[in-house]
């Protein structure tokens, strides 16, 4: 249950961090702050400071770093509400008390997730020990599913004329199970029917394990029932919020880097059933922003791997477009296309763990790459229709939240564009010729790792100056106050600058600037596209070129912090922490 801020503020306000900390940790005073041995690792000299003004604690050494319910909590391993609840008596506050609706809500959970756990352990047990579920047994032997498998899943069969209503309606209460999406009213009958009657079942569990939902699959072809059909959606489960097997997949993060998603249960039953268990489904609904961020959390790469046919084909093409944007550096997701009719479940079932993993390392394509080739697909050569690529391009690519990401992205696009025009692209943009497009955002980005974030601003700052010198001839005083931080840069810049202050007329092709320099200028400043969109807008021009140096100002407070904060951690001097803490306002105001 959320604490409301106010009750939270007030215990904060009540207790100093460093009376907290000093309970269980020795505190010297030192200036403003307090230092202490770091909690959190064994050490000789302390690393560990309490700032009272601040409401913090930092330890240098291992950046653990909070307030003092996270000090309670990271310390004693203490869950959240107990330690709101010991701080608060500490702080001679009465318990919190929830509201009736918070309490409602938490018994309305606790009575919703025991019906799916006892409705589904039941089933469970009746597919495995009653006689009469055994044509159900067998047609997931049939399908060659192990028994461990089937009870990893807790797969069940839910008997034509047995219904638990009366008993789960004895325990829980008509209200709970009238509400919790298994049994629907008939009319007709005048009473509850159990939709998943006849069906076997597969537990849809949230992220930490508890039941929260059930699919249920009928056994023989039948045109008049759906196939599958699912728990409607509850307060407690909202399917775009949630993915099959993610409770189990995500204790995998720790060991592995990807993580398959497909579309239905048994594509990750099957899987599972021949030892890949790091996959989840997103259920035959459109993939979500949701999802992903979920398995962003936990996985760098995402593998969406739909069925080899036209609609698992539709879907991927829906997913890529409302994933794309998730895309973050160092987390990849990609497509698997399996050959036609396939899904992930018939091809491993038939070809085994080791061929499915060859499959995937050979025919995995990243998004971008897909993006472009089903986008390509659709267009043909005539300049309204490489317009129209473009443009969708663009959009796409400006939906990327990840600024770097983007820019790389955009990049990949036009590059790719450019091949499918090569008249057009011969663009007197600048000095040097066209830099080949990188192809593929991994490389792309594994080569600009090696380019510190200093040398790429400092790139684009020198891209905009050589592609607007006779702007900047006319404003020179802009680059008054501009200060670089790498050696390379600060050379380039101090030439630029004496051509710009000199009379003499530009010639773009003599630059005194080396061609390897020039070179990484033209492909890793990533203004290059803004740029070109503003080049007469010299006001635009302006307001970006003063952003950039307001954020190469600011990388270079960042790395002197960081330097300071490390001789902090060995000399624990006043004057350094006074320094940092003086870095830190001017980069506050910056
Ligand atoms: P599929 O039709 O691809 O089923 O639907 P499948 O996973 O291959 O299942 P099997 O192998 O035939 O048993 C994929 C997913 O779409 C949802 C289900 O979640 C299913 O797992 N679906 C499908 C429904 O919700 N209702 C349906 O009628 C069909
Ligand atoms: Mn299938």
């Amino acid at each position: 249950m959320k604490y409301p801020k106010e009750y939270l503020d007030e215990i904060k306000s009540r207790l100093k961090v460093s009376n907290v900390v000093s309970k269980y940790i020795q505190l010297k005073k030192r200036g403003k702050e307090f230092i202490g041995l770091s909690p959190f690792k064994n050490e000789k000299t302390p690393s560990f400071t309490v700032n009272d003004e601040k409401g913090f604690f930092h330890c240098f050494s291992t950046s653990e770093h909070g307030n003092i319910f996270d000090f309670l909590m990271k310390t004693q391993n203490l869950k959240f509400g107990e330690a709101v609840k010991t701080l608060a008596l500490q702080a001679g506050m009465r318990p919190y008390t929830f509201s009736k609706a918070d309490e409602e809500r938490e018994k309305a959970w606790k009575e919703y997730a025991g019906i799916y756990s006892d409705y589904i352990n039941f089933f469970h047990n009746e597919l495995l020990n009653n006689p009469d579920a055994n044509k159900s047994l067998n047609y997931l032997k049939n399908r060659k599913l192990s028994l461990e498998t089937i009870k990893n899943f807790k797969i069940g069969y839910v008997r034509k004329n047995l219904s638990l209503f009366g008993n789960l309606e004895n325990k829980f209460g008509k209200k709970a199970v009238k509400e919790c999406g298994i049994f629907y009213f008939d009319e007709k009958k005048n009473t509850y029917i159990d939709r998943f009657r006849d069906r076997v079942i597969f537990p849809i569990n949230s992220i930490s394990g508890s039941p929260i939902a059930i699919g249920g699959r009928i056994m023989e072809k039948n045109s008049f029932f759906a196939k599958y059909i699912n728990s409607p959606e509850t307060q407690f489960f909202k399917k775009g919020n949630n993915l099959y097997n993610i409770d189990k997949a995500r204790i995998l993060s720790n060991k592995l880097n990807q993580i398959f998603l497909v579309e239905g249960y048994m594509d990750v039953i099957g899987l599972n059933n021949n030892g890949i268990s790091n996959c989840v489904a997103n259920l035959g609904t459109a993939l979500t922003e949701k999802q992903i961020k979920i398995l962003n959390q936990f996985f760098d790469e995402i593998v969406i791997c739909f069925d080899g046919d036209e609609s698992g084909y539709k879907a991927a093409v829906r997913a890529a477009e409302n994933s794309v944007r998730e895309l973050q550096p160092e987390k990849q997701i990609s497509f698997l296309f399996l050959p036609e009719d396939e899904d992930p479940d018939t091809f491993i079932s038939k070809n085994g763990k080791e061929k499915f993993l060859k499959y995937y390392e050979t025919n995995k394509i990243l998004i971008h790459e897909f993006i472009f080739e089903n986008l390509k697909k659709q267009s043909n050569n005539s300049p309204t229709s490489l317009a129209i690529l473009e443009k969708k391009l663009r959009f796409l690519s400006n939906s990327i939240k990840d600024q770097y990401i983007k820019k790389y992205i955009l990049d990949f696009f036009l590059g790719k564009i450019s091949q499918l025009t090569p008249n057009l692209s011969k663009g007197k943009q600048f000095a040097i010729k066209h830099v080949a497009a990188l192809s593929e955002t991994k490389k792309i980005y594994n080569e600009s790792i090696s380019i510190t974030k200093e040398q790429l601003q400092e790139f684009s700052i020198l891209y905009l100056i050589i592609n607007n010198f006779n702007f900047f001839k006319n404003n020179s005083n802009l680059l008054n106050d501009l200060s670089f931080i790498t050696v390379d840069g600060k050379e380039v810049l101090s030439k630029l600058t004496k051509i710009i202050n000199s009379n003499h007329e530009i010639n773009l092709d003599m630059l005194p600037i080396e061609k390897s320099m020039l070179e990484k200028i033209n492909k890793f400043a990533s203004v290059k596209h803004i740029s070109k969109n503003i080049q007469r807008d010299e006001n635009k021009l302006e307001e970006i070129f003063y952003e950039m140096k307001k954020d190469l100002k600011n990388l270079f407070l960042d790395k002197q912090i960081l330097e300071l904060e490390s001789r902090f951690s060995k000399d624990m001097d006043q004057s350094t922490l006074d320094e940092i803490i003086e870095l830190k306002k001017l980069q506050n105001n910056n």
